[in-house]
């Protein structure tokens, strides 16, 4: 546009034009704040297809919920983590491509997901719904051309509650399952059946409530039960009230302040408040002041405590039944079966307590007293003894919501077995847990670092709680924790004592330098990166890799707390991470028997590993295992775990074989972890390997899951076949793919219905030795996984049924020779 020697009127002209142009681009991209009749919403267009109230206050659209999954939502456009008050689909995610939110001639509000079926709707069929709009108060509404609205997203909360919106009957808050995550948790505000405005745990063993205090009666707690209206409301001022006459206010009571009250994943009830400045929430108002009384923080068995932050543990002679799970709390180290009287010891836990499960009601006899009863009952798991008010003695039939507090003046006894070590546990933990070696004991023990605290602080910080509910809190906090200073504590592990093993943590690099002897065995190279072995300091083997390209820490902290998470056996594991300046590194688990290709085509002439180690052929049994494994671990990706994740690079490479050549697939979320990608631009560049990448590619099509079906497709044609297919050959001097080649020839094979075609394709390196109908149907599967039109590729889900139902096909196999 510009030149050196323009004339006026060229100036003038393209003044014009520049104004015009920028007139134009504000108003296309003024925000809007409905959605009429016979429009949609993209997810592609995740960043711009929004709708904002006219105030600007919240905003309405597909909201990034992990890797490639969305959900409509309405959130809070100034908070600085866009906090969300509504989501249509919490439980249910839907694709980043193809998915859109219609509202249809018919009047229905509809979200569809990639193949177009309909994940959630509104119920305004045949109405004469002619816009959806998004008001000031963060309400999405329906209405009509007369302005009657025929539905509004404030009759459908999740887990937060807008001032003006009305609680009622039926309705409910439901919390999420962690921070960052939308899945529905196991708390809930609601009325019950007495009227009352009540917290519940509804976990999956048992339900519990615990706001307002259940000790005491409804009038106790100032409420009412005969007002049967059921409804509660926070008012614009920051006053929660409802009609059994509970009444709260905010501490920064007054007008003109964001708010929402929000039932949190840990189980406490807040009101928060926006500060606009800096986009953060303050909390004006919590439910439960000490977070350890929240029921079903720590599952059966778990213990809350306050390290000063709420933190779960587990008793003496117990541990934690699922690594990272604190859902299903502890396990005892011993045989639950039923002890004589003087086969068993009491350990004592001071100020502790296991909240319901009485057998019977609590009585007022002496300790001794007490202790007899529970030696005599078999059902009896420990007993409360309580120092203050009367009854003291409480027999436990289950251990459940076990908290740890200063105020709480008693102790439970825990029965156990005699012969069970349990040395140290009779000091009185409460007090040493607060300051001093023991607290220092359990941080050691969970990987965590402390800041140190004195008594007085933490109880100081009881009001003040921060939230802490199950794992995910872990995370959190590792995180948090590694940011600070890491204080290096020799304290041992003594008294059996154990807050959890956080399992996915942040590595400092001087960890992973000396865990890898400064990078001396190199494992392997690929296109993310290079992998190094290395041993931690509690001598678990591990494999780091050091990504090439990095993206920023922020993204990288979102992408990898969300891998992290993916646990499943046909996946290799990732225990952590770690960032330092521009660099970036992952820890998995280490697999011993290292990769697909090296066992696959270890007599072909080019093996493409840089270690001469020489392994073993594959047998048939082997070659199905994996092919079945893969299978279900790329399943797991594309549907089952919290997100979709495609995988995008499936070969061999990435195939992992453990010591019983199990596999577990590799590289998973690499994708977009080791590459720069502006928002939108997730799949722009062309990834994966010449040879297993799918014609979507080339084709500038949509990325979708297919493609990982169609890469699998081939590797398990290579596992059939024992040769790479993926190479180029040069036939007739033109280059051709070998699988191309292979296609054609098994087509022929199977048009002419030669006999022997299983025979002919399969690695002749068997010598006849497989199972005639797996690798049938591994040809099969194979083939149609490579289709080139998508849509009639399987899923890997139907890959896995296919592969399953001929699992325990042993007919043609010759065993003679097996192994
Ligand atoms: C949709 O359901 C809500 C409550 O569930 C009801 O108030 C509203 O009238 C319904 N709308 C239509 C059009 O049926
Ligand atoms: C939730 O996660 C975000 C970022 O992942 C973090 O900034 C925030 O502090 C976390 N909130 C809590 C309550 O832990
Ligand atoms: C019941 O609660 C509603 C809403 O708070 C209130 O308007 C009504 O007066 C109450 N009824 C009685 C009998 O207290
Ligand atoms: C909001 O945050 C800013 C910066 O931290 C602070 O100066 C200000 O006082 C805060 N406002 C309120 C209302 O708390
Ligand atoms: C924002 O302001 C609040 C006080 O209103 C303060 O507690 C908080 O730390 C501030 N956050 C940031 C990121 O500055």
């Amino acid at each position: 546009m510009k030149h050196p020697h323009a004339q006026s009127p060229t100036i003038l002209f393209s003044l014009l034009s520049i104004l015009i142009s920028f007139h134009y681009a504000c108003a296309s991209s003024a925000p809007r704040n409905s959605l009429h009749r016979g429009s949609s919403l993209l997810v592609e267009n995740y960043a711009s297809d929004l709708l904002t109230s006219a105030d600007g206050s919240f905003t309405c659209g597909f909201y990034q919920v992990g890797v490639n999954a969305f959900s409509f939502a309405i959130w809070f456009t100034n908070s600085k983590e866009r906090t969300v008050a509504w989501m249509a689909n919490r439980d249910q995610p839907i694709n980043g491509q193809r998915s859109r939110v219609s509202l249809h001639r018919d009047g229905t509000m509809v979200l569809t997901d990639a193949e177009g079926s309909a994940i959630w709707s509104t119920n305004t069929t045949n109405t004469k719904a002619e816009k959806a709009e998004l008001l000031n108060t963060g309400n999405l509404v329906l209405k009509d051309p007369y302005g009657k609205v025929l539905w509004q997203s404030f009759d459908h909360p999740t887990d937060t509650l807008l001032p003006l919106q009305p609680l009622i009957r039926n309705n409910k808050l439901v919390s999420a399952t962690g921070n960052n995550s939308y899945f529905s948790g196991y708390y809930a505000l609601f009325f019950d059946n007495d009227n009352v405005l009540k917290l519940i745990h509804e976990g999956p063993d048992f339900s519990s409530a615990y706001w307002p205090n259940p000790d005491v009666g409804v009038l106790k707690n100032d409420r009412i039960g005969y007002n049967r209206t059921r409804i509660a409301v926070l008012d614009e001022m920051g006053r929660f009230s409802s009609s059994d006459s509970m009444r709260i206010s905010a501490t920064d009571l007054g007008h003109g302040i964001k708010r929402r009250l929000t039932m949190d994943y840990d189980g406490n009830l807040r009101l928060y408040s926006l500060n606009e400045s800096n986009g953060s929430w303050v909390v004006s108002w919590e439910a439960v002041p000490q977070q350890c009384l929240v029921r079903g923080l720590c599952g059966e068995y778990g213990i809350c405590v306050y390290t000063p932050k709420p933190k779960c543990s587990c008793p003496p002679a117990y541990e934690m039944k699922e690594p990272s799970n604190w859902n299903s709390g502890c396990k005892p180290k011993f045989k639950g079966r039923c002890y004589q009287p003087q086969q068993v010891k009491f350990v004592e836990l001071p100020h502790t307590d296991f909240y319901g499960f009485d057998l019977g009601p609590g009585q007022s006899v002496t300790l001794e007293s007490c202790k007899n009863q529970c030696l005599q009952e078999c059902s009896c798991k420990a007993f409360t003894y309580r120092l203050t008010g009367k009854p003291f003695c409480f027999l436990k039939s289950a251990l459940y919501n076990g908290f740890q507090s200063p105020d709480f003046e008693g102790t439970i006894y825990l029965k156990l077995p005699k012969s069970l070590e349990t040395s140290g546990t009779s000091a009185p933990m409460g007090s040493d847990l607060t300051c001093g070696s023991k607290t220092q004991v359990l941080e050691h023990s969970s990987g965590i670092g402390s800041t140190g605290s004195s008594r007085a602080k933490w109880k100081y910080l009881y009001s003040f709680v921060f939230l802490i509910g199950a794992i995910e809190v872990l995370f959190i906090a590792s995180g948090w924790w590694c940011l600070f200073r890491k204080q290096k504590l020799k304290a041992p592990m003594e008294d059996g004592y154990q807050v959890m093993l956080n399992q996915f943590r942040r590595f400092t690099y001087a960890e992973l330098q000396k865990a890898t002897k400064k990078f001396r065995e190199e494992l392997g190279r690929g296109g993310s990166g290079a992998v190094y072995k290395g041993v931690l300091e509690d001598n678990r083997v591990v494999a780091v890799k050091k990504l090439g390209e990095v993206i920023q820490e922020e993204e990288f902290w979102a992408e990898v707390s969300t891998l992290g998470r993916i646990n499943h056996m046909n996946l290799v594991r990732m225990w952590g991470f770690c960032c330092k300046g521009t660099e970036r590194l992952l820890v998995y688990e280490y697999v011993e028997n290292g990769s697909l290709d090296k066992h696959l085509f270890s007599n072909a002439s080019i093996s493409r590993s840089n270690t001469s180690s020489r392994a073993s052929p594959l047998n048939w049994k082997q070659r199905f295992k994996i092919t079945l494994g893969t299978a279900k671990g790329l399943a797991y990706l594309h549907h089952e775990c919290l997100e979709w994740v495609i995988h995008c690079d499936v070969k061999p490479e990435n195939i992992l074989l453990d010591k019983d050549f199990e596999s577990k697939v590799s590289d998973f979320g690499l994708a977009k972890l080791s590459h720069r990608g502006g928002s939108g631009s997730e799949f722009s560049r062309i990834r994966g390997t010449k040879g297993y990448m799918a014609p979507e590619w080339a084709l500038n099509l949509p990325i979708t899951a297919k493609v990982d079906v169609y890469s699998y497709g081939v590797v398990l044609l290579e596992i059939v076949k024992g040769i790479r297919l993926s190479n180029w050959v040069v036939v007739n001097g033109e280059e051709e793919a070998e699988l191309t080649r292979f296609i054609r020839m098994v087509k022929r094979k199977i048009k002419y219905g030669e006999d022997t075609w299983v025979d002919d394709i399969v690695d002749p390196s068997l010598r006849g030795q497989f199972n005639r109908n797996q690798a049938a149907m591994m040809i099969e599967i194979g083939i149609s996984c490579i289709e080139e039109d998508r849509s009639k590729r399987p899923t890997m889900d139907t890959v896995v049924q296919a592969l399953l139902e001929c699992e325990e096909d042993e007919s043609e196999i010759n065993t003679a020779n097996m192994l």
